[in-house]
């Protein structure tokens, strides 16, 4: 009855923390500061000049922020051809544009290399797959490209993003030839304090259309940065009725009672980082991919997220429910620094 009474007064507010699910937890946040929100534009310029500081990370830890391309890279590629940053352009009535409609996937480079490369060129393919969008280059030629934005930047440290859009529609609807390219970003490194104390999520009753496929819309991640900065959280997590899928830019893991890792089979992107922690538990520990609800956090040890801009990153707060002791865990430290190993020690590039 009381959780009746709950939805009768359901309030975006609420949605935004789960309290349906966490309805009898405290309702005070205990480590809620409020950020204040700083101009993108301002906030451009005071970081151009004094680079060692930290920025609130959830608003600003895109690699695509444009202090990146000012500082260092110089091209990117388009459609086969390698381009000047300032002369990489898209049609106005691409569907990408008209739409949101499109594909990317995003990788790290480290000394001079694509990590994971395989894996995300494969995941690339097969989101162009699933919605019928053939990519007009070979995976060959792809991979040479991607090589060549590498070596064309001087890029030692840092990111590429491959995009696939949708094409100029003609009708404003019905897909043509896609536009490809091959950005490349420098390196962006999250403030260290996520790793050292953990960051917070908002839990939040949402389902991303198409979760197999790596889209480029991630409107309502976007739409939500106000909600995130007012409580102080990293990213929010998704759910449906309390069943939790992923983030909005990562895939989530809890380590519960056993102790067994816990992470969700479905409804979710799979994450290439995902995809090496579960390689990494295999022979460390009990793993269950399965269903994982909201109200199960509340009895969970530790919990962490995993992406490819962040690695593994410690999980200290939901909405307000405290995870654990409220700081990174023994599994979750094992993760970082095995995964943080994995990459350095990579070499399928070369396999
Ligand atoms: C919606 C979503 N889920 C999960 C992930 C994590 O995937 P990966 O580890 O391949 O970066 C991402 C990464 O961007 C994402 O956007």
């Amino acid at each position: 009855m009381a959780a009746r009474a709950g939805e009768a007064n359901y309030s975006a507010e609420d949605n935004l923390l789960g309290r349906i699910k966490l309805g009898n937890l405290s309702k005070k946040a205990n480590s809620c500061s409020v950020l204040g929100a700083p101009n993108p534009l301002v906030f451009h310029y005071l970081w151009s000049g004094l680079s060692n500081i930290e920025h609130p990370a959830s608003l600003y830890n895109d690699f695509s922020h444009p202090l990146n391309e000012i500082k260092m890279i110089k091209h990117h590629w388009v459609n086969g051809n390698l381009t000047p940053v300032g002369q990489a352009h898209l049609p106005v009535s691409d569907l990408a544009i008209l739409r949101g409609f499109g594909i990317f996937d995003f990788f790290l480079v480290k000394e001079g290399f694509p990590i994971f490369f395989r894996d995300y060129l494969n995941r690339f393919f097969a989101s162009a797959d699933q919605l019928y969008l053939p990519i007009p280059f070979s995976r060959q030629e792809m991979h040479s490209a991607v090589l060549e934005v590498i070596r064309a930047n001087g890029l030692q440290k840092g990111a590429i993003r491959l995009v696939m859009t949708g094409g100029v529609a003609s009708d404003g609807f019905t897909p043509s030839s896609p536009n490809v390219m091959i950005l490349a970003h420098e390196d962006h490194p999250l403030p260290g304090r996520y790793y050292q104390e953990g960051a917070a999520l908002l839990p939040f009753e949402y389902q991303r259309d198409l979760p197999r496929v790596k889209t480029i819309n991630y409107s309502m991640g976007i739409h939500l940065r106000r909600d995130l900065q007012r409580l102080d959280a990293f990213e929010a997590l998704y759910h449906q009725g309390g069943k939790l899928s992923e983030t909005f830019r990562s895939n989530i893991f809890a380590v519960l009672p056993g102790p067994i890792l816990v992470t969700p089979g479905s409804h979710m992107l799979h994450g290439i980082t995902r995809k090496r922690v579960l390689e990494l538990a295999g022979s460390e520990m009990k793993v269950e991919v399965r269903d994982l609800y909201l109200d199960e956090l509340q009895s969970a040890q530790e919990c962490f997220i995993t992406g490819s801009n962040k690695g593994v990153m410690p999980i200290n707060r939901v909405g307000y429910q405290r995870i654990g002791t409220g700081h990174p865990g023994e599994v979750t430290r094992f993760f970082m620094k095995a995964f943080a190993e994995l990459q350095r020690n990579d070499e399928t590039f070369f396999g």
